[in-house]
């Protein structure tokens, strides 16, 4: 079993918050253990807590017509939520919560070791910037450590709010382009590594 497989072991029985009490399935997350880009939604709701998956129902459509828009198909990214089990009528996630699931997410961070992190909730965002509006720095990536994190808006804001299907468009262009500039950096970086000493010969 892979720490992946096994920490979604831990997360389906995990009994450290209220929720537990009340969902169908604990979601803790899919996608390649080797995965570029991960996103970060919020939570489960309705349709994710019945078949333990995240983004199945109308937003997780229009996610995949987004990942569509750039050449990517859901199976090459990771995703997972910050909470694993649904909130009951899809209410916003009470710190409590967010607390007692903040390590399970830890983890998948550590695990996948993702080049870029889409965050796609405010309560993901919040994470890296607990100060700054969506609406200011959407689309906008900042370098954090050995990863870039790229703020978008959710997509079910765009069901509600159509104008934002552009803006998303508009985003998600940017995943690609970012790939690209850090697979650049790395070549330079590999260009410019010192010839390994070379070995004596005994004869
Ligand atoms: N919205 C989310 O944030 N996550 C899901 O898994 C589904 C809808």
């Amino acid at each position: 079993m892979s720490e992946l497989t096994d920490l979604y072991a831990q997360i389906r029985v995990c009994p450290k918050c209220d929720l537990a009490k009340a969902r169908t399935n604990a979601v803790p997350g899919e996608g390649p253990e080797n995965a570029e880009v991960m996103m970060i939604g919020e939570a489960p709701g309705f349709h994710e807590d019945q078949q333990g998956r995240p983004f199945v129902g109308a937003a997780g459509k229009f996610l995949d017509e987004l990942l569509a828009g750039i050449n990517l198909k859901r199976d090459q990214i990771y995703i997972c939520n910050v909470l694993k089990c649904r909130p009951p009528g899809n209410r916003d996630p009470f710190p409590d919560e967010m607390d007692a699931c903040k390590a399970y997410l830890d983890q998948q961070i550590e695990l996948i070791k993702p080049k870029i992190i889409i965050t796609i909730s405010r309560f993901a965002l919040a994470r890296w910037f607990s100060d700054k509006k969506i609406s200011e720095i959407h689309g906008k990536p900042k370098k954090v450590g050995n990863l870039v994190v790229l703020p978008m808006y959710h997509p079910a804001a765009a069901l509600h709010q159509p104008s934002l299907k552009r803006v998303l468009q508009d985003d998600f262009k940017r995943i690609p382009e970012i790939l690209q500039d850090m697979a650049k950096v790395q070549e330079h970086v590999e260009e410019k590594k010192p010839e390994p000493p070379k070995q004596l010969s005994m004869f």
